[in-house]
């Protein structure tokens, strides 16, 4: 199910959408209201794109992985990183589909819009899982279940996530304390006006 190819092309003009600057903005704070970030903390975020999120959290942490299986998407945040100057953020090529964990222990992950695309979410969560210090924190936010109509045709992936479902799934790996929030809402045009596609935060802790 990876498609990163399909996002080497789109990767130059990722943040030229208001609408994905906007959604990175808000699941940031919704992070930064709901888990008690320092500058002590070695963040991951898994499926970075071109770091939106992490460019979003880098004044609230101590340092923050920006990882991502796609090459034309770390090049982008590549250049992004380096024309800020900025210190505490670091690229990395990771796809945990298929490459061994890293050895590094995280005290925070997180995820923006990239579960979708992932095949086996039980076996994500496990990595993630393992990937985190503890105590440590996971915030995932992507798309409630929908009709498929957010990809539209030909999209092999989850049409969205099941709130109860996920939760646990979550649980069956041994997070605990696991919240849900409605952070954002994007709509499209249909046929009959507009479709909504809610965008939650699930925070759940090791
Ligand atoms: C919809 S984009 C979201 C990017 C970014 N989080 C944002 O919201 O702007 C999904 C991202 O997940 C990445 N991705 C897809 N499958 C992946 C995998 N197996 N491992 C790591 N990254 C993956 C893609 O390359 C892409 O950058």
């Amino acid at each position: 199910m990876n498609s990163s190819h399909q996002f080497d092309e789109i990767a130059p003009t990722w943040d030229s959408d208001p609408v994905k600057v906007a959604r990175a903005l808000a699941v940031a704070e919704g992070i930064r209201n709901r888990v008690p970030l320092t500058r002590q903390m070695h963040a991951l975020e898994y499926g970075c794109g071109t770091g939106l999120l992490g460019f979003a959290l880098q004044a609230c942490l101590g340092r923050i992985t920006l990882a991502d299986s796609s090459p034309g998407m770390l090049a982008t945040l590549d250049e992004k990183i380096a024309a800020a100057r900025s210190s505490n953020l670091h690229s990395m090529k990771l796809d945990l589909t298929s490459d061994p964990l890293p050895a590094e222990r995280y005290d925070l992950i997180c995820s923006l819009m990239t579960f979708h695309h992932i095949d086996d979410t039980g076996g994500l969560l496990r990595d993630l899982f393992a990937l985190l210090g503890s105590p440590g924190y996971l915030c995932v936010a992507d798309l409630d279940t929908e009709d498929g109509s957010f990809h539209g045709p030909g999209f092999a992936g989850h049409n969205g996530f099941d709130r109860g479902l996920l939760e646990h799934a979550a649980q069956a790996v041994g997070f605990h304390s696991i919240e849900f929030a409605t952070v954002f809402h994007m709509s499209k045009p249909d046929s009959t006006g507009q479709t909504e596609f809610p965008v939650f935060l699930m925070v759940a802790a090791k």
